[in-house]
């Protein structure tokens, strides 16, 4: 099989805890270039993910042909120009979370991407879990065809106001703050919390809600840690994220519940998925995930 040469640009925290150690354990790809503005840390994962090639100029590796994929693992800031000189040099990408900081920023990337055919991927990591896929599975299933527990009570004297058509998605973080870093903070650099974190959970409930599309936003509380965000969408369905930083890794830190029609689908942080509601649908259980193998 065929092996992709790939080149990363930003060399941090991410990079050296997921995408490294990621790559390192896919056969099918090799990483041959490290670039980062502090070449102290370009050469630094070069050494320990023997990575034959560190630069402190992203050129040097949208000039090298062998290279077809870039991964943008830079603080957000510096998406836009690069993806702009990695597509006009051919390159396919994968970019961190968020894509972009501003909405026309966002609309330029969409337009870059479209003119050059490349490929082009953020890293909303939340759809990719198992857990979810098999929960939107179910959701799904049921949304095609209802079947209700033989006790559901149905009021049968008036039909169904609008409400009753509409399914509710309700995500609930508790993080710990001690884990967030300045620089995702910084309004310039990090966009704060509602863009730079949340973008995630707006991703994962968009992908659930699929041929709908939101038309009402509205985000309360602070870009820093704690807020909230409120999605209508056209055909009436709803989204809301609750987003606190008070709480603590000793207790699971996402919590996911889906509400239609006499059903609910719920996923604890990636491990559990129940359902009620729906006869016959057992609670299933997932792994806890290394994305490497150890
Ligand atoms: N998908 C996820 O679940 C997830 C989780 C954590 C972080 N992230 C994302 O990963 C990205 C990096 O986060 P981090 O925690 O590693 O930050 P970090 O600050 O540790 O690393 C960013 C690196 O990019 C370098 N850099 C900045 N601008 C550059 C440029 N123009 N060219 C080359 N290098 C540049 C910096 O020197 C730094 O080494 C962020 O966008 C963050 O949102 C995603």
């Amino acid at each position: 099989m065929k092996i992709l040469k790939a080149g990363i640009i930003g060399c941090g925290a991410f990079a050296r805890a997921q995408h490294l150690p990621n790559c390192r354990e896919n056969p099918n790809l090799q990483v041959v270039w490290a670039c980062d503005i502090d070449i102290d840390k370009a050469q630094a994962v070069c050494q320990d993910f023997s990575i034959p090639n560190a630069t402190d100029n992203p050129e040097k590796i949208f000039q090298d042909e062998t290279v077809e994929v870039v991964i943008l693992a830079t603080s957000h800031h510096a998406h836009l120009e690069l993806t702009a000189q990695a597509a006009a040099a051919g390159k396919h990408i994968m970019c961190e979370k968020p894509m972009a900081l501003k909405l026309d920023d966002a609309l330029e990337i969409v337009r870059i991407v479209q003119r050059h055919k490349i490929k082009f991927c953020v890293d909303h990591n939340r759809r990719c879990a198992p857990a979810m896929k098999a929960l939107k599975k179910s959701w799904l299933d049921f949304r095609r065809n209802p079947q209700h527990q033989p006790w559901r009570f149905y009021e049968m004297e008036r039909d169904q106001f609008r409400d009753e058509q509409n399914p509710v998605f309700l995500v609930r973080i508790q993080d710990e703050s001690s884990s967030h870093r300045v620089i995702h903070k910084d309004p310039v650099y990090g966009g704060g919390a509602i863009i730079g974190e949340s973008t995630h959970w707006y991703d994962l409930i968009s992908w659930f809600f699929e041929n709908d599309e939101p038309v009402n936003i509205q985000a309360w509380g602070s870009c820093i840690f704690n807020h909230g965000v409120n999605i209508e969408f056209r055909s009436g369905a709803l989204g809301t994220l609750l987003f606190n930083t008070g709480g603590t890794f000793d207790y699971p830190k996402e919590l996911y519940e889906i509400t239609w029609n006499g059903a609910l689908f719920r996923n604890e942080c990636f491990l559990e998925n129940q359902i009620y509601g729906i006869p016959g649908l057992e609670h299933s259980y997932y792994p806890l995930q290394h994305d490497v193998k150890h």
